[in-house]
């Protein structure tokens, strides 16, 4: 088969806030934002330009991460007292926000855009298939929400991550969401090593979303550097998909990585697989208005 068609253009995929997030200004190198019941100010520096809210907006935020270093460490200091956790929803998947001390929330708001096409993906991959549900990993899953809506989907979900909290912090959300007793295999591993034995085994699924760190370490210490290792990582990961795979969707935060550089590599490592490749960027819109803020990058294979 020819080798997939990477898009001409980037696409920007933008999410625009729902019921449990909104991204309300920014500005001078910081963004607002509100998480469920709280308002949230949080380093942006990229955000070049002037806020248009009036400044008792921000100060009246109930919690604003002030950074240590250039990284994403720093502290939360808060207006009152706060819940360590609360609920939140996308669609038909809930999980906790919690207030974590590598800035975010638990989840990552930008990426409401990904998990729309994954339900809509397994869906899809549903109706056209057999009695057997389509089978999807998520790699670097970390609290979940991807791997929950691809299970409220109808998707044999497995959910790989280095980490122990966040898988537990993931089936507290599977629990939340109702989605306990669905088939979510839950593996706190390291993702080279799990992908290399699934393709050791033969393995295949019909759709994978990795997110990688531009760095990490596996259980065992194993050092993930995305520059390093992601074009083997991505190699195998095309191994495992199955003849019918829907999807193969890469995503990467890193500064110096970018939606072609993506692109490209998947291109190369599905070159005998057709398809079309779709690239760009995920993007926060503020509530009022068109500012949007890029947040990371993708590329997506689609047959
Ligand atoms: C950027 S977060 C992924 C965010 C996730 N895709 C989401 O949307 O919520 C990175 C995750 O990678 C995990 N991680 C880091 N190094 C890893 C490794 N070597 N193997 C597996 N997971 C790793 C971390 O524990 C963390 O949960």
């Amino acid at each position: 088969m020819s080798p997939p068609k990477i898009a001409p253009e980037s696409a920007v995929m933008r999410t625009v806030g729902w019921r449990d997030y909104a991204l309300l200004d920014s500005g001078n190198g910081r963004k607002l934002e509100r998480y469920g019941p709280y308002t949230v100010v949080r380093p942006e520096p990229q955000c070049l330009w002037t806020p248009r809210l009036p400044a008792s907006a921000w100060d009246g935020a109930d919690a604003v991460f002030d950074p240590t270093d250039e990284e994403d460490a720093g502290r939360w200091r808060f207006k009152g007292p706060h819940k360590e956790t609360w609920p939140l929803g996308w669609g038909d998947v809930r999980f906790h926000g919690r207030f974590t001390a590598f800035r975010h929330l638990a989840f990552f708001p930008e990426q409401a855009a990904n998990w729309g096409f994954l339900g809509e993906a397994v869906r899809t991959a549903r109706a056209a298939g057999g009695a057997e549900p389509p089978r999807v990993l998520n790699l670097f899953g970390y609290t979940g929400v991807a791997s929950l809506v691809m299970a409220a989907a109808g998707a044999a979900v497995t959910h790989v991550d280095a980490s122990k909290k966040a898988v537990a912090w993931a089936r507290e959300n599977a629990e939340l969401s109702g989605l306990a007793d669905r088939p979510i295999r839950w593996i706190v591993e390291d993702a080279k090593k799990y992908v290399a034995r699934e393709a050791r085994r033969g393995s295949k699924y019909d759709g994978i979303i990795l997110d990688p760190p531009k760095y990490g370490r596996g259980p065992d210490g194993q050092v993930w550097r995305l520059f390093e290792d992601l074009p083997e990582l991505a190699a195998l990961c095309c191994e495992l998909l199955s003849e019918n795979a829907k999807f193969l969707v890469l995503n990467a935060y890193a500064e110096r990585i970018s939606g072609a550089a993506l692109a490209g590599l998947l291109a190369e490592k599905l070159s005998d697989r057709g398809g079309h490749i779709g690239w760009g960027e995920l993007a926060l819109m503020e509530e009022r208005g068109d500012r949007a803020i890029g947040m990371s990058f993708y590329a997506r294979w689609t047959p």
